[in-house]
């Protein structure tokens, strides 16, 4: 079987969350099980930057991307997976994030960036673009990702040829809404400006464009696939959703343990595993000290690694700082998001350093650091798709403490190997927080939960099957 796997994201040349990571290790995962995996990326300038020649050019003949768009052949650092980067011209040759400038902002032609990404994959689908490598009907199925991938599925049914499109919501609250003007610029078919096709609500969403038209509809857990039928977290989708309910099913994230491996974590100066787990605290100690902690194994250490936004409570987070600030526990933070959050986290640290140590920007080798070094993962979200974080500290030995939402929920459980709380207030997390620490003290019960936490796997062997069983089902309809 030959896969088209569409991402906006892949670690370890693009990341700004989860979608990376997954979009690496499932296909890694798909091609253990047998499939032929391609990855097809737009070809962002930093990418380019860290890759060495391409393997080929491939050209497009597609009337409406721009006439110097090519498809570069490379394949992934570390693997042997084939990787396409889309290349429209200069839409993706610019400093700053996939999605956003320096600051944050928003680049003011994505529907266009991303139109034509999709443009593009569909030319592979049919046959238009390195025929010589990739006829039409080469693919059988096509793995679309999030709204920068939505339009996919529904160009594809402008096409004769029979590929089968999955469609993957890792979360729902970022819809690809955009207003008319834009539909039009981007001379989509008149007939889709419908409530039935893309149009929502008086704009149009390349995210509904992927659920209407894909075969089949996923999320990355159970409990998030129910969630999302009912507002809130249908955020305005929850009857479009339902109608497509029949083709709708949520498959649990996995995680590649070869990354996340405490006895073999490069990024660690102290490796340990079940059966040394004493070994754990010397990561404690050692970041402790590189951060200007006090230095204390009996001090609870809180850590956190988010984006620090609305989704992942990160006001919570500050609130219950405040509230437990002189209590016998530390934090150690490490992220990037709202502006505000990020002034409010950093004024926290610089009022009490010993007790609070705040990292401000995205580094990946301080994100395992944290994983191996606290005793408490938080991770208060208000909503979360999986979420991966809580799985990588299960492994570490780091207990979750989390809110009892999405994959969440589906992943920990309470006084089992982590800790689970519902409520909707910062009080609840601090009550929680209270909770875990009286259960910290003792240490026979805490280190049985630590053994419970890493003896869990999610490796990604199921979930891959599940996809594949997607992938080859046949409706009525091919
Ligand atoms: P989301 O994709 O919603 O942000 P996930 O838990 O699925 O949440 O995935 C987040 C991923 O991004 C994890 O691999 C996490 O370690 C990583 N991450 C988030 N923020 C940072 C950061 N500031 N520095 C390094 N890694 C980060
Ligand atoms: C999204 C979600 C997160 C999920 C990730 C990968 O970023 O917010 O919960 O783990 O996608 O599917």
């Amino acid at each position: 079987m030959n896969l088209l796997f569409a991402t906006s994201e892949l670690f370890p040349l693009i990341k700004t969350g989860g979608l990376a990571d997954v979009s690496q290790s499932l296909p890694l995962a798909l091609r253990q099980a047998g499939v032929d995996v391609t990855l097809v990326l737009p070809a962002y300038r930093s990418v380019l930057a860290q890759l060495p020649a391409p393997l080929a050019r491939l050209p497009v003949n597609d009337a409406f991307v721009p006439a110097e768009t090519v498809v570069l052949e490379h394949s992934l650092p570390g693997s042997d997976l084939r990787l396409l980067l889309v290349q429209p011209g200069d839409l993706f040759d610019r400093d700053g994030g996939p999605y956003s400038d320096a600051k944050g902002l928003d680049w003011p032609d994505n529907a266009d960036r991303f139109a034509q990404f999709c443009r593009v994959v569909v030319a592979l689908l049919a046959g238009r673009c390195g025929a010589e490598h990739f006829a039409a009907g080469h693919f059988d199925v096509v793995h679309c990702n999030d709204w920068q991938t939505g339009l996919v599925p529904a160009l594809l049914a402008l096409e004769p040829v029979p590929v089968r499109s999955i469609f993957t919501i890792h979360n729902l609250a970022y819809q690809g809404l955009f207003p008319r003007a834009t539909f039009d610029k981007l001379v989509l078919p008149v007939a889709w400006w419908h409530h039935e096709r893309l149009e929502f609500y008086g704009n149009f969403s390349f995210l509904k464009a992927g659920i209407v038209y894909a075969d089949a509809v996923t999320t990355v857990s159970p409990t998030y696939a129910h969630e999302i039928l009912e507002e809130p977290l249908a955020c305005g989708m929850g009857g479009l959703l339902q109608y497509h309910r029949h083709k709708l099913q949520g498959i649990l994230n996995g995680v590649d343990y070869s990354l996340w491996n405490p006895a073999a974590d490069p990024h660690l100066r102290f490796h340990y595993d079940v059966d040394s787990l004493p070994e754990k605290l010397h990561n404690k100690l050692d970041l402790q000290r590189s951060l200007g902690l006090r230095l204390g194994k009996s001090i609870p250490l809180l850590g956190v690694v988010s984006r620090l936004v609305y989704q992942k409570g990160a006001d919570w987070i500050i609130e219950c700082m405040q509230s437990l600030q002189g209590e016998k526990l530390q934090w150690v933070v490490l992220g990037t998001g709202d502006r505000q959050h990020e002034q409010q986290l950093l004024a926290l640290a610089r009022a009490v350093p010993k007790q609070i140590a705040v990292t401000i920007g995205y580094d990946e080798a301080m994100a395992h650091r944290i994983e191996a070094a606290a005793d408490l993962f938080v991770m208060p979200s208000r909503y979360e798709p999986c979420g991966l974080n809580q799985i990588y500290s299960l492994r570490y030995g780091t207990l979750p403490l989390v809110r009892a939402t999405g994959g969440l929920a589906d992943t920990v459980t309470d006084c089992t190997d982590g800790f689970v709380y519902q409520g909707d207030t910062a009080s609840d997390l601090e009550q929680c927080i209270r909770r875990a620490i009286s259960y910290f003290s003792k240490s026979k019960t805490w280190e049985k939960m630590q053994r419970n936490a890493m003896g869990q796997r999610f490796d990604w062997q199921q979930s891959a099957q599940a996809y594949l069983a997607l992938y080859q089902h046949r409706d009525s309809r091919n």
